[in-house]
């Protein structure tokens, strides 16, 4: 989602009456709307990201984009004082900003690691502390596919993957955009969905939010 959307009637009801989001968290979207790249998931999807973590008892995440940390608020706030989200980041000036979100959720801080680097530098390190119960993936499209391959050695059996942006600006669908996609982002992004749509791997599914949103629970 980025920020500076008109929301429509129905998210307008919505975001009125089911979702009443945390102050401090519009705080965080606030601060994200200023930055350089506006860009984080929605109340929605930030609601069903905690409905999922509640539903499916889920204790340990990774997620891959962390930004400003709004989605890894989300993720914690739903988490038991047990649970743990490591969360990967590798521009700087995110880096400090999602720092001073953290300190700004003092009960909900400890329940955070933030991994300073390039994603795929770092999940190789991570591996001892899974198996992971959630993997969210949220960052570069080309390597969405390396993540999946990570994130299904690395999940429990019953565990949750999910993907954001997985429309890639409508490209997998052959929707023509103004923003350059490269054909091995589509090709990694299409590999992505694919291999979540197989049911002999995956419980999968798309939702087909404004940007997409693919996950599956691994069988
Ligand atoms: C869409 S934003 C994440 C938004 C965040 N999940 C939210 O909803 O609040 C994607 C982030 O991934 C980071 N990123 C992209 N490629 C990365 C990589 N290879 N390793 C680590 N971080 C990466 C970007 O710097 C950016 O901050």
């Amino acid at each position: 989602m980025r920020t500076n959307e008109k929301k429509s009637l129905s998210l307008q009801y919505i975001y009125d009456t089911v979702i009443k989001e945390d102050p401090k968290l519009v705080w965080v979207r606030d601060r994200i709307q200023a930055a350089d790249w506006p860009i984080h998931i929605a109340p929605e999807e930030g609601r069903l990201l905690q409905l999922l973590i509640r539903l499916g008892g889920i204790k340990k995440i990774v997620e891959v984009g962390t930004h400003a940390g709004y989605s890894t608020m989300w993720m914690a706030m739903a988490l038991p004082t047990e649970g743990h989200v490591f969360t990967i980041e590798r521009d700087k000036n995110r880096i400090s900003m999602a720092r001073e979100t953290f300190l700004h959720f003092e009960e909900h801080t400890s329940k955070i690691t933030l991994l300073e680097g390039k994603a795929l530098d770092i999940l190789g390190s991570l591996e001892k502390e899974g198996p992971f119960d959630m993997v969210f993936i949220d960052a570069d499209k080309l390597n969405y596919i390396n993540y999946l391959n990570w994130a299904e050695k690395n999940v429990r059996s019953g565990g949750l993957i999910i993907g954001d942006n997985t429309f890639l600006s409508g490209a997998v669908y052959g929707k023509p955009s103004t923003e350059r996609i490269s054909p091995s982002a589509l090709e990694a992004v299409n590999a992505f969905n694919k291999r979540l749509g197989n049911p002999s791997m995956y419980c999968g599914v798309m939702l087909p939010t404004k940007e997409g949103w693919t996950m599956g629970v691994k069988l």
